[in-house]
């Protein structure tokens, strides 16, 4: 084994040489297509949420659960993505203050709403598929 050592070194010498000299264009394109529709979600969310919800739930203004506030989020998913999603769409007054419909602009689709707590969802380290109820012993 040992007295093959000199020819890996020297395979993977020339591996790494030629995919070096791939030129750059040839490589990036495959790179960018693999955005997956969870990504692109994410990042439709994302615009959606800093243009219209960030104003409230990036500093917590008036009892909104923070972005990426574990403690805060913890309890509200467990009651399932389907509940949080209607409540974002139709708005609700909560024990912490009025979460007012669609973050109170009427002008954004169901869809986009989603998208946006979908993002918000995801900053808690869950993934942003449908699965409703993830185990809350992750976020204690
Ligand atoms: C004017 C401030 C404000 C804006 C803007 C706002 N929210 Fe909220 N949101 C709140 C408050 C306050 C709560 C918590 C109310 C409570 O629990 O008593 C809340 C709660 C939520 C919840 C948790 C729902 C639940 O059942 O507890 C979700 C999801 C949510 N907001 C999504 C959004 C989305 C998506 C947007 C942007 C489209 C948005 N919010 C914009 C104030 C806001």
């Amino acid at each position: 084994m040992k007295r093959l050592m000199p020819f890996f070194m020297v395979a993977i010498f020339f591996l790494g040489a030629c995919s070096a000299e791939q030129p750059p264009g040839k490589v990036e394109p495959t790179a960018s297509k693999q955005a997956t529709p969870e990504q692109l979600t994410l990042a439709a969310g994302q615009k959606i949420y800093e243009s219209n919800c960030a104003g409230c739930h990036d500093s917590g203004v008036g009892g909104a659960p923070k972005l990426g506030d574990k403690k805060a989020w913890n309890g509200l998913l467990s009651r399932g993505k389907d509940f949080l999603l209607q409540h974002a769409i139709q708005g609700f007054e909560g024990k912490k203050g009025a979460m007012p419909p669609k973050g109170g602009n009427e002008s954004l689709s169901d869809e986009e709403v989603k998208n946006a707590t979908t993002y918000m969802i995801s900053k808690l380290g869950v993934r942003s598929s449908d699965d409703n109820r993830e185990p809350m012993e992750k976020y204690q």
